[in-house]
């Protein structure tokens, strides 16, 4: 008999029929928004879950679905896992890294530019019919260029980012993360290590690339932004609660800093409504990985762990293999 499967949200049908060849698929594919209850109810019986970001994997969850042997998340992210409990109760977690990292560092890089140079504000007032001359200083931006670019969190993505900024643009590129790089990789990077204080006082332009984790919880907030130059841009792809959104939209209407680019929010798809209305923002609904080529690599990195853990016994990007009992 094959495994069965919950695929807990809509995605590509190719995706669905290469698992429907392995497994008995229960699909979501009208993207119907579960409670934790309605989850928990379609996960009866089930082997495996295709999750994505937005469904928790708590423990409760897991103490309600004695059948799951593993959930893959359809994300390089996995805060929606409660990893300890996954792997205490025997439920292999899988993630999608690799595949989306370029595509990622892409977006957050033209989320910074379109940040500094004000791309989503001038777009408003000439949509607003407010334009009827040139100006010398009209939405005039900060430079990219030969700028000093900011990187908290340097894995995978926040290297691509590095990269494109020091070999790119001529950017002085400065990093912290809780580990330093070996000296080849940070070559490679054309970045240089500082302290989070030295970041946070010498950037132009601060990415935030870092994973959530409650210890990363308001990582950027008052008491940080304070100490940013007031011509810098933060910008925000790494996760909602990363970064303290209504000391940020106090920041951002007090002049503490010029400007802010968000994909992740606290609390989303709800917007602190402070962000809503601050001029100097571009706020984008979390699609830093959104190709079509980029969602299919990762739906089928997700499919794939599926298939090759209940199938295979082999996961390919596991979290917690020590779940796994030898
Ligand atoms: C997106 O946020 C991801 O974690 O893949």
């Amino acid at each position: 008999m094959k495994p069965s499967i919950l695929v807990a949200r809509a995605v590509f049908p190719e995706v669905l029929s290469q698992l429907a060849q392995h497994f008995e698929v229960t699909s979501n594919q009208d993207d119907v928004l579960w409670t934790p209850a309605q989850l928990i109810q379609q996960l009866q019986g089930k082997q495996g879950a295709f999750t994505t970001g937005s469904e928790r994997i708590s423990q409760a969850v897991l103490a309600a679905c004695p059948d799951l042997k593993i959930c893959a998340n359809m994300a390089v992210g996995f805060n929606n896992f409660e990893l300890d409990a996954m792997t205490a109760a025997g439920v292999l977690a899988t993630n999608t890294p690799d595949v989306l990292t370029e595509t990622t560092a892409d977006f957050g890089f033209a989320l910074m530019m379109a940040t500094a140079r004000r791309m989503a504000e001038s777009e408003h007032f000439l949509r607003a019919g407010l334009w009827n001359r040139w100006r010398y200083d009209m939405f005039a931006g900060s430079e990219v260029h030969g700028s000093t670019l900011g990187i908290l969190g340097m894995g995978r993505i926040g290297q691509a980012i590095a990269k494109r900024g020091a070999h790119g643009f001529g950017m002085k590129v400065i990093y912290h993360n809780r580990s330093r790089l070996d000296a080849p990789t940070e070559a490679a990077c054309g970045a240089a290590y500082v302290s989070k204080s030295e970041l946070l006082q010498q950037a132009d332009h601060l990415i935030l690339v870092l994973p959530y984790s409650p210890e990363a919880h308001h990582t950027i907030g008052a008491a940080e932004l304070a100490q940013m130059k007031p011509t810098a841009t933060l910008v925000n792809i790494a996760r909602g609660g990363i970064v303290d959104d209504a000391a940020l939209a106090a920041a951002l209407n007090h002049g503490i800093i010029a400007a802010a680019g968000l994909d992740v929010f606290e609390g989303e798809p709800k917007v602190h409504p402070d962000l809503l209305t601050v001029p100097n923002v571009v706020l984008t609904p979390h699609i830093a990985s959104a190709t079509m080529s980029t969602r299919l690599a990762m739906a089928q990195l997700a499919a794939n762990n599926l298939i090759g853990y209940l199938v295979h016994g082999k996961p390919l990007t596991p979290l917690n293999p020590q779940a796994v009992k030898a």
